[in-house]
């Protein structure tokens, strides 16, 4: 969103106060608010290291606004004036769709959502605001991008967009998963993780850890091979996909789950876990890759064993082996699975790979 200023330009005299900047990549939110430059401005978003960077850029930019991390907009009260939603041009559709939709509950009545979208020529927003909204003016297609704007008439019905899907482990029981957008793995469950928990060595009884567990799916999966004496915990910088996380394992009946909205690992115990599976996000470098591996050392009891998937092994190996000292790697389904930690397993033989449907 190269060119926010310029876009918040053209609609900036429909803009009243109190304003909410709905999500957004942290610079544009950040620039929005002080464009605004209105008391009362909060900039929302679902994650918390997200919220961390916009804050970091409010206070470069010196602008004044509250960031308020929450799992969906509409937790917000009905109190704005004005929405102001940057969509990035390569952020995910339905995410913008839900963004929308939830929009309309978080505004005044007569209080307008503006979507401004990095696309020079955009035909998605008029049809989504439309929808939920009724009417929907707009600018003209231009390098900029283009702004969206509607009015809100009375008070709607909720519509909470989400998916579910199925997923079982070999011997385990199948498993319903609702999954919503901005979380991962939207609508299926995720090779890379199937990959991951099909080689994975669980016993009944173990403590298992998910870094990064999005929607909860491969860890409620575990929980049902740890059974009753083990137990499971989910964390994420993700407040929404900790809710999922959360509903996910209540209505698979996770054994003794735990969960924690995090962004560097603090709120888990040292020693305190058997297995860690971790599938990191591949963007942002390899930050999050670095925390999920050089985090996990100190978080395994004596014995404990370690996996990660990637894409990428001649990047995450030499990490591991600085963390751990040694490692083994798995091919399976185009994935590598690598596992460390004292008391490794031999690789599986013969290609005898337990799988899930
Ligand atoms: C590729 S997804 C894996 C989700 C899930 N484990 C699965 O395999 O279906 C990576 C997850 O890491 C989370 N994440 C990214 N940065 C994080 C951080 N600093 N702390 C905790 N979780 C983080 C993302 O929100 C995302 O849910």
């Amino acid at each position: 969103m190269k060119h926010v200023d310029d876009l918040f330009t053209a609609v900036a005299d429909r803009v009243k106060p109190p304003v909410c900047v709905a999500l957004g990549p942290p610079w544009p939110a950040a620039n929005l608010a002080a464009a605004v430059a209105a008391p009362g401005t909060v900039c929302y978003q679902m994650d918390l290291h997200q919220a961390a960077r916009v804050r970091d850029c409010l206070a470069e930019v010196g602008a004044e606004a509250e960031v308020v991390a929450r799992p969906d907009l509409w937790d917000l009260d009905p109190v704005f004036q004005t929405v102001v939603f940057p969509a990035a041009a390569y952020a995910d559709r339905e995410l913008k769709i839900d963004i929308v939709e939830q929009a309309y509950h978080v505004l005044k009545p007569g209080g307008l959502l503006v979507s401004l979208s990095g696309y020079e020529r955009d035909n998605q927003f008029a049809k989504w605001h439309k929808k939920i909204f009724g009417k929907c003016g707009q600018t003209p297609a231009s390098k900029a991008g283009m702004a969206f704007w509607s009015a809100k008439a009375d008070d709607g019905k909720r519509r909470r967009h989400e998916v579910s899907f199925h997923a079982k482990l070999a011997d385990g029981p199948g498993m319903e998963f609702v999954s919503r957008p901005g979380t991962f793995s939207y609508g299926h469950f995720d090779n890379g993780s199937r990959a991951m928990v099909e080689v994975a060595d669980m016993r009944p009884g173990d403590s298992v850890l998910d870094l990064g567990c999005g929607n909860g799916a491969v860890d409620c999966l575990l929980g049902g091979v740890v059974g009753p004496q083990g137990s499971v915990t989910f964390v994420d910088s993700n407040l929404r996909a900790v809710a999922l996380a959360e509903l996910n394992a209540a209505t698979s009946n996770t054994p003794n789950p735990k969960f924690v909205a995090a962004t560097r690992l603090e709120g888990l115990p040292r020693k305190g876990f058997d297995v860690i599976v971790a599938n990191p996000p591949y963007y942002a470098k390899s930050d999050i890759t670095q925390l999920f591996v050089r985090g996990s050392r100190e978080l395994l009891r004596p014995g404990g064993r370690y996996y990660i998937v990637t894409k990428m092994p001649t990047a995450v190996v030499p990490m591991i082996f600085e963390v751990f000292g040694d490692c083994s790697v798995i091919e399976n389904r185009g994935y590598s699975v690598v596992m460390a930690g004292v008391g490794l397993p031999p690789p599986l033989a013969g290609g005898v790979i337990p799988r899930v449907r």
